[in-house]
């Protein structure tokens, strides 16, 4: 069975009660237990999530999925835009990557324009709101050559 890394960086622990006009009313347990619902059911695959406000601890987690899992789903939040750390991180894995962002990030302040991460992932996928991780659900099991149980 494949198996999933769903990571969430800084401030995504807050989902629900922050700025829910940009990122919505759900929590982020809600939407990871609908991210992993998905996987499961449609994908036949194996999930784990794990957040974390802190870029090393991140960069830990990151690294630890080396040997262990088949992809990695990341929402980097704000370290999108600042961290080389987090970008070497997933580069080394030399596992396939997405990246997701609840918002669209090129229609808000242009310091969010650029991401750092997005150029050592497989791709990108933002402004779906909470659909934007399950999209990504979809694609790392296309990505890694399942079958859609529909
Ligand atoms: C975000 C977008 C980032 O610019 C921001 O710093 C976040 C959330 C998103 O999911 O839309 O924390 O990654």
């Amino acid at each position: 069975m494949k198996k999933i890394l769903i990571v969430n960086g800084p401030n995504l622990g807050l989902l629900g009660k922050r700025e829910p006009t940009v990122y919505g009313s759900r929590s982020l347990p809600e939407i990871m237990a609908e991210a992993n619902e998905r996987a499961s059911t449609l994908w036949g695959m194996q999930t784990e999530t794990f957040q974390n406000d802190i870029e090393g601890e991140l960069v830990k987690a990151i690294g630890g999925a080396i040997g262990v899992f088949d992809g990695i789903i990341i929402n980097p939040a704000a370290y999108t835009h600042t961290s080389v750390a987090l970008r070497d991180a997933l580069s080394a894995t030399g596992l396939p990557c997405i990246e997701v962002h609840l918002s669209n990030t090129h229609s808000r302040e242009d310091f969010r324009h650029t991401s750092l991460t997005a150029p050592v992932c497989v791709g990108q996928i933002m402004g779906f709101g909470t659909g934007s991780y399950l999209l990504a659900v979809d694609a790392m099991g296309r990505k890694l050559g399942l079958k859609e149980k529909r």
